[in-house]
């Protein structure tokens, strides 16, 4: 059995916890396979509004069970705060496990992340400060400690310690060393909450491939936030493109069948870097309004404009998409002309994503009529206004990948095909 792949291609926010939990009654596993409580994706159910940072986007669909990869960085007390968040909503989280493989990020990892924000001044990326830089650089610094080292807690204590020690000589009078201590009392109590969780991750992934178990990936973040193919150095440490699915989860990629891509019908961006289609005026206002465009996990103000085929076209190709589904459509209503940034020029040349950081980069927008009409009510392609439906062809045809799905409002049902 081939697991499909569901992940954002903009930089992040793109609506994947909506497109998943939607999704997810199709199938037996929702799978995270990269990025931590970085991440937030919303999904709203009737009157039920949930927002979660680690456990995967299939938790309000009771028969899904939830796995968090060994390509993730999850904090032990987050991870107990979502369960214990969804068991007051009444759902059963001996559906989530999580792979020996993930890492563990400790308080001492947020405090680095301040740390290294703080020594990069006006520079700084305007990252979550959840820990996620300084965790993932553990992992590749070969210090880190994973959820399969909980098994024996009092060793991995001894490498907390060990690792306290290494970044003693980091600290500041305005970010001290957290306490060891309570790091290490809290570590104790925690792990023995998450130890049933626990599994071989390699083991459970693939047990449930071959017995013949539908499993969706949930992606994080987006393209352009990929550590490697984003809009480097403003990006997230992890990867976020299709191929992080493949390390993520340990699976090859002819495990990976349908590749899904999520975009916003414009774009946003939080925290600092390039963002070419980025609107400073009125029109950016009223997308960030009309879209509630604010950050789950920070609570930060989204920056808007227009869709991007440039990045889109870089998307589709890293990520080797099969479809799209275009979210927040309902957003562009009442809009007289809406605007695509379709080519970047950099001195008079076309150039691509790769120049994306040049501070002389200029994007060529082309316009496209609008539409005047509500559509949170359409539930047909066929039955939205003439100009959203041309909107929605134009970008298919210069992306070269079907749009399976647009989604018109933030309750599950509000989508369209
Ligand atoms: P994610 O990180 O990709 O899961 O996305 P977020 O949940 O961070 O941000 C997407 C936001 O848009 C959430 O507040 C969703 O409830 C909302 N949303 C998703 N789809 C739609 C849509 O089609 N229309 C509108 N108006 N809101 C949507
Ligand atoms: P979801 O999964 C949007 C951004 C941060 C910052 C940069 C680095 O909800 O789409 P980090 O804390 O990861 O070191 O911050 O990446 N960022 C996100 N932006 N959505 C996300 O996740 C993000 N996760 C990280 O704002 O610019
Ligand atoms: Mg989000």
């Amino acid at each position: 059995m081939q697991a499909d792949l569901i992940l954002g291609i903009q930089w992040g926010d793109e609506g994947k916890g909506r497109v998943v939990d939607a999704y997810a009654a199709d199938y037996d596993i929702v799978a995270r396979f990269g990025g931590g409580d970085n991440a937030g994706h919303s999904i709203v159910v009737g009157e039920q509004k949930l927002a979660l940072h680690i456990v995967p986007s299939g938790a309000l669909v009771e028969t899904t069970e939830l796995f968090i990869g060994g390509g993730t960085v999850v904090g032990l007390a987050g991870l107990v705060k979502e369960l214990d968040q969804l068991e007051s909503l009444g759902l059963d989280t001996r559906r989530v496990r999580i792979s020996d493989r993930a890492q563990i990020v400790f308080p001492y990892h947020g405090a680095l992340d301040r740390l290294s924000e703080a020594a990069r001044g006006k520079d700084s990326l305007g990252t979550t400060g959840r820990g996620i830089g300084p965790a993932y650089g553990d992992r590749v610094a070969r210090v880190g400690i994973t959820f399969g080292q909980l098994r024996d807690v009092e060793t991995a204590l001894e490498h907390l310690r060990r690792n306290m020690q290494r970044y003693q000589p980091f600290w500041t009078d305005e970010v001290p060393a957290p306490n060891l201590d309570a790091m290490i009392e809290e570590t104790r109590l925690l792990a023995a909450r998450l130890q049933p969780l626990i599994v071989d991750g390699i083991a459970y992934l693939h047990g449930a491939l071959q017995a013949g178990k539908r499993v969706l990936i949930e992606g994080a973040q987006g393209t352009m936030l990929d550590v490697v193919y984003g809009s480097y150095p403003y990006v997230t440490s992890s990867a976020t493109i299709a191929g992080g699915a493949c390390t993520g989860l340990g699976l090859g990629p002819r495990a990976i069948g349908r590749v899904i891509g999520i975009a916003k019908a414009y774009c946003t961006r939080v925290g600092s870097g390039p963002f070419p289609s980025e609107l400073h005026d009125a029109i950016g206002e009223r997308l960030r309004s009309q879209g509630r465009e604010v950050g789950v996990t920070t609570g930060r103000p989204r920056r808007c404009g227009w869709f991007d085929l440039v990045a889109a076209r870089y998307a589709v190709a890293v990520n080797g998409l099969t479809s799209l589904v275009l979210t927040k459509l309902d957003v562009l209503s009442g809009f007289a002309e809406i605007g695509v940034v379709v080519d970047y020029r950099l001195d008079g040349r076309s150039v691509g994503c790769a120049e994306m950081n040049n501070p002389r980069l200029e994007p060529v927008i082309e316009w496209f009529p609008g539409w005047s009409e509500e559509v949170g009510h359409i539930r047909r392609i066929a039955d939205l206004p003439l100009a959203a439906r041309n909107y929605i062809a134009m970008l298919e045809q210069r992306l070269g990948v079907p749009i399976e799905e647009v989604s018109v409002g933030p309750e599950r049902s509000a989508a369209a095909r």
